[in-house]
């Protein structure tokens, strides 16, 4: 069963037959909101809503821990993360759709591990590609069916929030080879690669990043609401013609 993690803008599935919610509870605490199961396009599928139903949970207080956990449980074979983002690379500008191919992560103080406890063996796991091939490759092929562009492959930078950027540290991460930013990218890949369960993203640009283009003075938060309404129909879209595959 596909599972889909639904970030700011897309907080519920306007397609998903919803057949029943369940609250999990995990031994990490509680995920951020119930979980759904409904059909998408006749395919089983469960979706949660990363910030909370009411979008509620800022990024660096999403229990990253307990929504893998759950939907491990759950027994998903594998997750597609939806999440919007700022555009660095000028050609990924507000309202592209892009299925990024690397990570830098710049949080800090999130728990990171399902492998803390001191009693047992040091865990590390190989991420050097942190996303699942087979999952980029169905989302590319469903936004060629469903006729919507998608960029392939774009470097993520996960940033701590819940401020966004200052325009010096934009130019920092560009030079550290950064195309997107976004704040809910980390722990949650790392985590479902603990998990092993193959795992990618479509990430929507709600804006340029600060300092750049639009951006260059100030984030427009009001043109961000509209670019994400209209970016999140083709998303669902996308989701569509995945399951319909
Ligand atoms: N920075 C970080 N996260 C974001 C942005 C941004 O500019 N836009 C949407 N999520």
């Amino acid at each position: 069963m596909l599972a889909i993690i639904g970030g700011s803008g897309l907080t519920q599935l306007a397609n998903l037959s919803v057949i029943r919610r369940e609250v999990v509870r995990t031994p990490y605490g509680e995920p951020s909101g119930a979980l759904t199961f409904g059909q998408l396009c006749a395919q089983p599928v469960v979706f949660l809503a990363r910030h909370g139903y009411g979008h509620t949970i800022p990024p660096h207080r999403v229990n990253y821990q307990a929504n893998l956990w759950a939907l491990r449980e759950a027994r998903v074979s594998e997750i597609i993360s939806v999440a919007s983002v700022g555009g660095i690379r000028s050609d990924l500008c507000p309202g592209s759709l892009v299925v990024p191919d690397q990570i830098i992560d710049y949080t800090w103080g999130r728990k990171s591990t399902f492998h803390e406890n001191s009693d047992e063996p040091v865990v590390h796991i190989d991420f050097t590609e942190p996303y699942d091939e087979g999952v980029r490759r169905r989302i590319l092929a469903a936004g060629v069916t469903a006729g919507q562009p998608i960029v392939d492959g774009a470097v993520y930078a996960a940033t701590q929030g819940p401020r966004l950027e200052t325009a010096a540290e934009i130019n920092r991460l560009e030079r550290d080879g950064a195309d997107l930013v976004g704040m809910t990218g980390m722990p949650e890949a790392a985590l479902a690669r603990e998990l092993g369960i193959p795992y990618a993203a479509i990430n929507v640009v709600a804006n340029f990043a600060a300092g750049r283009a639009s951006s260059e003075h100030e984030i427009c938060f009001d043109s961000i609401d509209a670019v994400l309404r209209e970016a999140m129909g083709r998303v669902r879209n996308v989701l569509d013609h995945l399951c319909e595959a």
